[in-house]
């Protein structure tokens, strides 16, 4: 696609675009052959190979990854009046579905170069009605699990931007035996176009979870029998049939983000005031998702964010701080200063386009431009 810039015909870059081939459009056609759309045989194979991939125990394929954190939390037994401590630098979902079961997130700070919530301060928050922890894998960058299970409570991770991240002893994020929740959006690493997984080693917890998946209807009840309450979070078979064709090439469009990242990392290094996603530390690999940058403190996002479109260039602040959007701020009164790591990183960020297959060429150009941007 083109825009006209100034006179001049510039190629407008994306934020992010999946890669589909042939793979997909042969599952896809043959699941519309078979007429078992939902609830088909696919269904189980994609959770499988799944959880196989990350060497999880279980899989339990969802609508949505918001879907997959709701079930997860009601299976750690969060309900009215408990408080679930997670980070209020997130996508919105992952405090949402705390109040989807009546109870309270409770936030606290991130770390400044992880940007993951900092154990510290999680452990400064726990009180006797803490029911369970949900850390989130930021931007695909590993939680620091072992201080997190050090607490002692029950763990809902929220792994949906980071497929493919790994610790240092080679375990896959999700494989941990906790609850963990990826996504299937379709900006993500694997996207179904909408859908999600939950990961976990516990039998009983994959059991409840298809059932209330399914409106409460175990895999082995008849049709219309509901012994549970449940809700309609199934994943229907065509996107298990995108699912599955993209498990097959994930190793390549993860490699394809990582080359985009390592792009990035040299196109716009040295720019005072600039931070990029941390490096891989201590061992840990993050599963590269987005290319998010705090830009430098003498500058205004929007007016970058701007500067930037006019230039046909897409970026987006990411994220705002959950605790003050309006409806936090209304139901909990929180208000600036709360969480003051979060809040600068927050004002500062911007995910610029990112793809597996970026060329070096668009690369240079996002980072030619938002240099020119910034002045440097
Ligand atoms: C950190 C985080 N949590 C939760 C979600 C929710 O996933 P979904 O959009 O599939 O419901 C997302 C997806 O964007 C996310 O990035």
């Amino acid at each position: 696609m083109t825009g006209l810039v100034t006179g001049t015909s510039v190629e407008q870059i994306p934020l992010a675009r999946p890669i589909l081939g042939p793979e997909e459009e042969e599952r896809v056609l043959a699941v519309l052959r078979s007429g078992q759309l939902s609830l088909g045989p696919l269904l189980g194979e994609f959770e499988r190979r799944f959880a196989e991939r990350l060497g999880a125990v279980h899989g339990v394929a969802v609508s949505s990854g918001t879907a997959g954190l709701h079930l997860a939390l009601r299976a750690v037994g969060v309900s009215d009046g408990d408080e679930v401590i997670t980070s209020p630098f997130s996508f919105v979902a992952s405090a949402n579905v705390v109040l989807y079961e009546r109870a309270r997130p409770v936030f606290a700070d991130i770390d400044p170069v992880t940007l993951n919530v900092d154990p510290e301060a999680v452990a400064a928050a726990v009180t006797p009605r803490t029911a369970a922890l949900l850390p989130v894998h930021v931007f695909g960058y590993p939680a620091d699990m072992e201080a997190l299970e050090a607490l002692g409570l029950p763990i809902v991770e929220d792994a949906c931007e980071a497929l493919g991240a790994t610790y240092a002893d080679g375990v896959a994020v999700g494989a941990r035996g906790h609850q963990a929740v990826f996504a299937f959006y379709a900006n993500k690493q694997l996207t179904t176009g909408e859908g999600g997984a939950v990961t976990t080693s516990d039998a009983a917890i994959k059991e409840r979870l298809d059932s209330e998946r399914n409106q409460g209807r175990a895999p082995d009840m008849g049709w219309l029998d509901h012994d549970r309450l449940g809700f309609n979070y199934r994943l229907s078979d065509i996107a298990c049939a995108l699912g599955l064709a993209q498990l097959e090439r994930l190793d390549d469009m993860l490699a394809g983000r990582a080359r985009v990242a390592g792009l990035y990392r040299e196109a716009l290094g040295g720019i005072e005031g600039l931070d990029l996603p941390c490096p891989d530390a201590c061992g840990n690999r993050r599963g590269w998702f987005v290319f998010v940058v705090q830009l430098p403190r003498s500058h205004d996002r929007d007016d970058v964010v701007r500067a930037l479109a006019e230039r046909s260039i897409p970026s987006k602040p990411y994220f705002p701080a959950i605790h003050l959007m309006s409806f936090y701020r209304e139901q909990f009164g929180h208000r600036e200063g709360q969480f003051p790591v979060c809040e600068d990183v927050a004002a500062r960020s911007i995910a610029l386009p990112f793809f597996p297959t970026m060329t070096e060429g668009q690369v240079q150009r996002v980072a030619g431009e938002l240099r020119s941007v910034l002045g440097r």
